[in-house]
Protein backbone atom coordinates (compact mmCIF):
# COMPACT_ATOMS: atom_id res chain seq x y z
CA UNK A 1 0.00 0.00 0.00
CA UNK A 2 2.99 2.43 0.68
CA UNK A 3 4.04 1.71 -2.76
CA UNK A 4 0.89 2.78 -4.36
CA UNK A 5 0.56 6.00 -1.84
CA UNK A 6 3.64 7.12 -2.56
CA UNK A 7 2.68 6.52 -6.58
CA UNK A 8 0.01 8.70 -6.41
CA UNK A 9 1.55 11.54 -4.27
CA UNK A 10 4.63 11.99 -6.46
CA UNK A 11 2.27 11.39 -9.82
CA UNK A 12 0.76 14.40 -8.13
CA UNK A 13 3.53 16.77 -7.81
CA UNK A 14 2.23 20.10 -6.08
CA UNK A 15 -1.38 18.92 -5.78
CA UNK A 16 -2.88 17.76 -2.94
CA UNK A 17 -5.16 14.06 -3.17
CA UNK A 18 -7.73 14.05 -0.99
CA UNK A 19 -8.06 11.25 1.57
CA UNK A 20 -11.59 10.34 -0.51
CA UNK A 21 -9.70 9.46 -3.99
CA UNK A 22 -6.79 8.05 -2.57
CA UNK A 23 -9.23 5.15 -1.09
CA UNK A 24 -11.00 4.64 -4.10
CA UNK A 25 -7.93 3.99 -6.27
CA UNK A 26 -6.46 2.05 -3.12
CA UNK A 27 -9.69 0.51 -2.50
CA UNK A 28 -8.81 0.82 1.50
CA UNK A 29 -10.44 2.73 4.36
CA UNK A 30 -9.72 5.80 5.84
CA UNK A 31 -7.88 4.52 8.69
CA UNK A 32 -5.45 2.49 6.69
CA UNK A 33 -4.34 5.39 4.27
CA UNK A 34 -3.64 7.40 7.42
CA UNK A 35 -1.90 4.72 9.40
CA UNK A 36 0.07 3.92 6.43
CA UNK A 37 0.58 7.93 5.73
CA UNK A 38 1.99 8.03 9.54
CA UNK A 39 4.28 5.04 8.64
CA UNK A 40 5.89 6.94 5.88
CA UNK A 41 6.23 10.01 7.96
CA UNK A 42 8.16 7.93 10.23
CA UNK A 43 10.47 6.87 7.70
CA UNK A 44 11.82 10.43 6.82
CA UNK A 45 8.75 11.42 4.17
CA UNK A 46 7.89 14.89 4.30
CA UNK A 47 3.94 14.26 3.97
CA UNK A 48 1.74 17.81 4.21
CA UNK A 49 -1.83 16.64 5.61
CA UNK A 50 -3.86 19.53 5.46
CA UNK A 51 -8.11 19.36 5.97
CA UNK A 52 -10.60 19.58 3.22
CA UNK A 53 -7.59 19.19 0.58
CA UNK A 54 -5.79 16.12 1.89
CA UNK A 55 -1.99 14.93 1.05
CA UNK A 56 0.88 16.28 -0.80
CA UNK A 57 4.02 14.52 -0.83
CA UNK A 58 6.72 17.59 0.20
CA UNK A 59 10.31 15.88 0.36
CA UNK A 60 11.62 12.60 0.13
CA UNK A 61 14.78 11.50 2.64
CA UNK A 62 17.94 10.36 0.72
CA UNK A 63 17.34 6.87 2.31
CA UNK A 64 16.97 3.98 0.32
CA UNK A 65 13.37 2.53 0.59
CA UNK A 66 11.81 -0.99 -0.64
CA UNK A 67 8.17 0.40 -1.43
CA UNK A 68 9.52 3.90 -3.00
CA UNK A 69 11.73 2.10 -5.18
CA UNK A 70 8.90 -0.04 -6.45
CA UNK A 71 6.87 2.97 -6.82
CA UNK A 72 9.15 3.91 -9.33
CA UNK A 73 8.63 0.67 -11.57
CA UNK A 74 6.69 0.19 -14.36
CA UNK A 75 4.51 -2.87 -14.73
CA UNK A 76 6.27 -4.16 -17.60
CA UNK A 77 9.50 -3.67 -15.38
CA UNK A 78 11.92 -6.82 -14.75
CA UNK A 79 12.38 -5.87 -11.40
CA UNK A 80 9.32 -6.99 -9.13
CA UNK A 81 10.53 -7.04 -5.48
CA UNK A 82 13.06 -5.14 -3.48
CA UNK A 83 14.60 -6.29 -0.53
CA UNK A 84 16.29 -3.15 1.38
CA UNK A 85 19.32 -3.84 3.77
CA UNK A 86 20.42 -1.11 6.23
CA UNK A 87 23.45 -2.91 6.20
CA UNK A 88 24.71 -6.24 4.81
CA UNK A 89 27.73 -8.42 4.15
CA UNK A 90 27.40 -8.12 0.31
CA UNK A 91 23.81 -7.76 -1.72
CA UNK A 92 25.47 -10.34 -4.29
CA UNK A 93 26.03 -12.75 -1.48
CA UNK A 94 22.16 -12.40 -0.31
CA UNK A 95 20.60 -12.77 -3.50
CA UNK A 96 22.65 -15.83 -4.28
CA UNK A 97 21.37 -16.95 -0.90
CA UNK A 98 18.02 -16.39 -2.26
CA UNK A 99 18.15 -17.50 -5.48
CA UNK A 100 19.17 -20.79 -4.22
CA UNK A 101 16.08 -20.93 -2.24
CA UNK A 102 13.77 -20.67 -5.33
CA UNK A 103 13.29 -16.33 -5.09
CA UNK A 104 12.25 -15.96 -8.22
CA UNK A 105 13.74 -13.82 -11.48
CA UNK A 106 13.40 -10.27 -10.91
CA UNK A 107 14.10 -9.53 -7.13
CA UNK A 108 16.73 -6.56 -6.42
CA UNK A 109 18.27 -6.79 -3.36
CA UNK A 110 19.77 -3.48 -2.29
CA UNK A 111 21.80 -2.06 0.74
CA UNK A 112 22.57 1.29 2.45
CA UNK A 113 26.17 -0.45 3.48
CA UNK A 114 28.10 -3.31 2.81
CA UNK A 115 31.02 -4.52 5.15
CA UNK A 116 32.24 -6.98 2.56
CA UNK A 117 31.69 -5.81 -0.55
CA UNK A 118 33.13 -7.79 -3.58
CA UNK A 119 35.02 -6.92 -6.81
CA UNK A 120 35.86 -8.85 -9.87
CA UNK A 121 38.77 -11.14 -9.13
CA UNK A 122 38.21 -11.64 -5.88
CA UNK A 123 39.01 -8.09 -4.80
CA UNK A 124 37.50 -5.62 -2.17
CA UNK A 125 34.94 -3.26 -3.04
CA UNK A 126 34.63 -0.36 -0.99
CA UNK A 127 30.64 0.16 0.02
CA UNK A 128 30.44 3.31 2.27
CA UNK A 129 27.23 3.50 3.93
CA UNK A 130 24.49 5.86 2.86
CA UNK A 131 26.19 7.19 -0.76
CA UNK A 132 26.11 4.72 -2.96
CA UNK A 133 24.10 2.29 -5.09
CA UNK A 134 25.01 -1.40 -3.64
CA UNK A 135 22.75 -3.39 -5.68
CA UNK A 136 21.99 -6.96 -6.79
CA UNK A 137 19.39 -8.81 -9.31
CA UNK A 138 18.30 -11.94 -9.60
CA UNK A 139 18.38 -13.48 -13.30
CA UNK A 140 16.67 -17.03 -14.37
CA UNK A 141 17.60 -16.16 -18.07
CA UNK A 142 16.90 -19.25 -20.57
CA UNK A 143 19.72 -19.03 -21.89
CA UNK A 144 22.90 -21.15 -22.35
CA UNK A 145 25.91 -20.68 -19.80
CA UNK A 146 27.86 -19.82 -22.64
CA UNK A 147 25.76 -16.81 -23.42
CA UNK A 148 25.40 -15.53 -19.95
CA UNK A 149 28.60 -13.34 -20.58
CA UNK A 150 26.47 -10.75 -21.86
CA UNK A 151 24.32 -9.90 -19.32
CA UNK A 152 26.66 -8.02 -17.35
CA UNK A 153 27.73 -5.75 -20.99
CA UNK A 154 23.58 -5.24 -20.90
CA UNK A 155 24.00 -4.39 -17.26
CA UNK A 156 26.51 -1.93 -18.48
CA UNK A 157 24.79 -0.19 -21.05
CA UNK A 158 21.43 0.10 -18.56
CA UNK A 159 23.65 1.99 -16.25
CA UNK A 160 25.07 4.08 -18.94
CA UNK A 161 21.25 5.02 -20.01
CA UNK A 162 20.53 5.64 -16.34
CA UNK A 163 23.06 8.44 -15.42
CA UNK A 164 22.25 9.81 -19.00
CA UNK A 165 18.58 10.12 -18.22
CA UNK A 166 18.65 10.66 -14.53
CA UNK A 167 21.33 12.91 -13.85
CA UNK A 168 22.02 14.23 -17.67
CA UNK A 169 25.56 13.41 -17.75
CA UNK A 170 27.58 11.44 -20.54
CA UNK A 171 29.43 8.36 -19.10
CA UNK A 172 30.96 5.72 -21.18
CA UNK A 173 31.82 1.94 -20.93
CA UNK A 174 34.91 0.75 -20.55
CA UNK A 175 34.76 -2.79 -21.75
CA UNK A 176 33.56 -5.20 -20.13
CA UNK A 177 31.80 -3.78 -17.39
CA UNK A 178 33.16 -0.50 -16.24
CA UNK A 179 31.21 2.98 -16.55
CA UNK A 180 33.59 5.73 -16.62
CA UNK A 181 33.05 9.39 -16.63
CA UNK A 182 36.06 11.45 -17.42
CA UNK A 183 38.69 8.73 -17.78
CA UNK A 184 37.33 7.51 -13.91
CA UNK A 185 35.77 4.35 -12.60
CA UNK A 186 32.29 5.42 -11.84
CA UNK A 187 30.55 2.04 -11.47
CA UNK A 188 31.40 -1.75 -11.71
CA UNK A 189 29.91 -5.10 -12.13
CA UNK A 190 30.30 -8.13 -10.49
CA UNK A 191 27.72 -11.17 -12.32
CA UNK A 192 28.08 -14.56 -10.64
CA UNK A 193 26.26 -17.74 -11.85
CA UNK A 194 25.13 -21.15 -10.55
CA UNK A 195 24.83 -23.64 -13.31
CA UNK A 196 24.94 -27.04 -15.28
CA UNK A 197 26.90 -27.22 -18.26
CA UNK A 198 24.13 -26.28 -20.10
CA UNK A 199 21.40 -24.82 -17.70
CA UNK A 200 21.99 -21.69 -15.82
CA UNK A 201 20.26 -21.96 -12.60
CA UNK A 202 20.32 -18.39 -11.61
CA UNK A 203 22.69 -14.98 -12.35
CA UNK A 204 22.75 -12.27 -9.92
CA UNK A 205 24.03 -9.29 -11.72
CA UNK A 206 25.86 -6.77 -8.99
CA UNK A 207 26.13 -3.35 -9.63
CA UNK A 208 27.86 -1.01 -7.63
CA UNK A 209 28.00 2.90 -7.95
CA UNK A 210 29.61 5.92 -6.68
CA UNK A 211 26.73 8.32 -6.64
CA UNK A 212 27.19 10.34 -3.80
CA UNK A 213 30.50 9.65 -2.28
CA UNK A 214 32.56 13.06 -1.54
CA UNK A 215 35.94 12.26 -1.16
CA UNK A 216 37.76 8.82 -2.13
CA UNK A 217 41.10 7.67 -0.91
CA UNK A 218 44.10 9.58 -2.10
CA UNK A 219 45.30 6.23 -3.82
CA UNK A 220 42.43 5.87 -6.03
CA UNK A 221 41.44 9.69 -6.77
CA UNK A 222 43.32 9.56 -10.06
CA UNK A 223 41.07 6.26 -11.36
CA UNK A 224 37.43 6.37 -9.19
CA UNK A 225 35.19 9.57 -9.40
CA UNK A 226 31.25 9.80 -8.06
CA UNK A 227 28.70 11.18 -9.99
CA UNK A 228 28.20 13.60 -7.16
CA UNK A 229 31.88 14.94 -7.77
CA UNK A 230 31.16 15.14 -11.51
CA UNK A 231 27.80 16.98 -10.96
CA UNK A 232 28.55 18.95 -7.98
CA UNK A 233 24.90 17.72 -7.14
CA UNK A 234 23.16 14.89 -4.88
CA UNK A 235 21.79 11.84 -6.69
CA UNK A 236 18.35 11.16 -6.42
CA UNK A 237 19.86 7.52 -5.66
CA UNK A 238 16.35 5.84 -5.78
CA UNK A 239 15.34 7.45 -9.01
CA UNK A 240 18.54 6.25 -11.14
CA UNK A 241 17.98 3.11 -9.29
CA UNK A 242 14.36 2.34 -11.02
CA UNK A 243 16.15 4.35 -14.45
CA UNK A 244 18.72 1.60 -14.48
CA UNK A 245 16.00 -1.22 -13.79
CA UNK A 246 13.44 0.39 -16.78
CA UNK A 247 16.74 0.54 -18.97
CA UNK A 248 17.66 -3.30 -18.12
CA UNK A 249 14.43 -4.50 -18.66
CA UNK A 250 14.69 -3.17 -22.71
CA UNK A 251 18.13 -4.52 -23.20
CA UNK A 252 17.26 -7.62 -20.84
CA UNK A 253 14.28 -8.19 -23.50
CA UNK A 254 16.24 -7.66 -26.63
CA UNK A 255 19.19 -9.87 -25.43
CA UNK A 256 16.53 -13.09 -24.37
CA UNK A 257 14.56 -12.53 -28.45
CA UNK A 258 18.08 -13.64 -29.99
CA UNK A 259 20.45 -14.91 -27.12
CA UNK A 260 23.28 -12.45 -27.99
CA UNK A 261 23.82 -9.00 -28.19
CA UNK A 262 22.93 -8.89 -31.87
CA UNK A 263 20.16 -6.14 -31.34
CA UNK A 264 22.74 -4.03 -29.10
CA UNK A 265 25.95 -3.97 -30.19
CA UNK A 266 25.58 -1.11 -31.74
CA UNK A 267 24.37 1.25 -29.04
CA UNK A 268 27.00 -0.62 -27.00
CA UNK A 269 29.68 0.38 -29.33
CA UNK A 270 28.57 4.20 -29.58
CA UNK A 271 28.87 4.27 -25.61
CA UNK A 272 32.52 2.62 -25.76
CA UNK A 273 35.30 4.51 -24.20
CA UNK A 274 37.86 2.23 -26.01
CA UNK A 275 36.31 2.10 -29.21
CA UNK A 276 39.27 3.19 -32.44
CA UNK A 277 41.44 3.32 -29.12
CA UNK A 278 44.84 1.90 -28.54
CA UNK A 279 44.81 -0.44 -25.76
CA UNK A 280 46.48 -2.78 -23.75
CA UNK A 281 45.20 -6.44 -23.36
CA UNK A 282 46.06 -7.97 -20.06
CA UNK A 283 46.26 -12.07 -19.68
CA UNK A 284 45.89 -13.01 -15.63
CA UNK A 285 46.18 -10.48 -12.66
CA UNK A 286 46.83 -6.97 -14.01
CA UNK A 287 49.37 -7.15 -10.86
CA UNK A 288 50.78 -9.83 -11.76
CA UNK A 289 50.81 -9.23 -15.68
CA UNK A 290 54.46 -9.32 -17.05
CA UNK A 291 55.27 -8.52 -20.62
CA UNK A 292 54.71 -11.60 -22.30
CA UNK A 293 51.51 -11.34 -21.02
CA UNK A 294 50.46 -8.53 -22.68
CA UNK A 295 48.98 -7.46 -26.24
CA UNK A 296 48.58 -4.26 -27.60
CA UNK A 297 45.99 -2.98 -30.33
CA UNK A 298 43.51 -0.93 -31.69
CA UNK A 299 39.62 -1.74 -30.37
CA UNK A 300 37.09 -1.66 -32.54
CA UNK A 301 34.46 -2.81 -30.64
CA UNK A 302 32.37 -5.58 -29.18
CA UNK A 303 31.02 -8.45 -32.15
CA UNK A 304 27.19 -10.03 -31.14
CA UNK A 305 28.64 -12.26 -28.30
CA UNK A 306 30.39 -9.22 -26.23
CA UNK A 307 34.05 -10.43 -27.52
CA UNK A 308 36.25 -7.04 -28.06
CA UNK A 309 37.32 -7.03 -31.44
CA UNK A 310 41.39 -5.78 -31.38
CA UNK A 311 43.57 -5.35 -34.17
CA UNK A 312 47.23 -6.62 -33.54
CA UNK A 313 49.75 -7.11 -35.24
CA UNK A 314 48.76 -10.57 -35.90
CA UNK A 315 45.25 -9.78 -37.21
CA UNK A 316 41.76 -9.03 -35.83
CA UNK A 317 41.43 -11.01 -32.28
CA UNK A 318 38.23 -11.84 -30.60
CA UNK A 319 38.89 -10.94 -26.73
CA UNK A 320 36.06 -12.80 -24.61
CA UNK A 321 35.69 -11.02 -21.18
CA UNK A 322 36.62 -12.66 -18.03
CA UNK A 323 39.83 -14.15 -19.76
CA UNK A 324 41.76 -10.79 -19.69
CA UNK A 325 41.18 -6.87 -18.60
CA UNK A 326 41.95 -4.05 -20.99
CA UNK A 327 43.73 -1.09 -20.09
CA UNK A 328 44.54 2.31 -22.06
CA UNK A 329 48.04 2.89 -23.50
CA UNK A 330 48.83 5.56 -20.14
CA UNK A 331 46.85 4.42 -17.79
CA UNK A 332 43.10 3.28 -16.96
CA UNK A 333 40.93 4.51 -20.29
C1 LIG B 1 34.26 -4.49 -9.99
O1 LIG B 1 35.25 -5.05 -9.50
O2 LIG B 1 34.38 -3.53 -10.75
C2 LIG B 1 32.88 -5.01 -9.67
C3 LIG B 1 32.31 -4.36 -8.46
C4 LIG B 1 30.90 -4.82 -8.13
C5 LIG B 1 30.39 -4.23 -6.85
C6 LIG B 1 28.94 -4.54 -6.60
S1 LIG B 1 28.28 -3.59 -5.29
C7 LIG B 1 26.83 -4.56 -5.28
C8 LIG B 1 27.25 -5.99 -5.51
N1 LIG B 1 27.58 -6.63 -4.26
C9 LIG B 1 28.88 -6.94 -4.19
O3 LIG B 1 29.42 -7.51 -3.22
N2 LIG B 1 29.50 -6.57 -5.31
C10 LIG B 1 28.60 -5.98 -6.26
Amino acid sequence: MKKKILRVLREAGDHFVSGQSLCESLGVSRQAVWKNISQLKEAGYEIQSVSNKGYRLIQTPDRLYGPDIESRLSSGCCCKKIECHEQIDSTNTRAKQLAESGEPEGTLVVAEEQTAGKGRRGRRWSSENSVGIWMSLILRPPVKPVQASCITLIAALAVAKGIQNVCQIESYIKWPNDIVVNGKKICGILTEMSSELDYIHYAVVGIGINANTRQFPEEIQDKATSLYLESGKTVDRQGLIAAIMEAFTTCYQKYLQTGDLSLLQEEYNAMLVNRDREVRILYGMEEEADQSQIEQGIAHGIDENGALLVETGQGVKSIVSGEVSVRGIYGYV
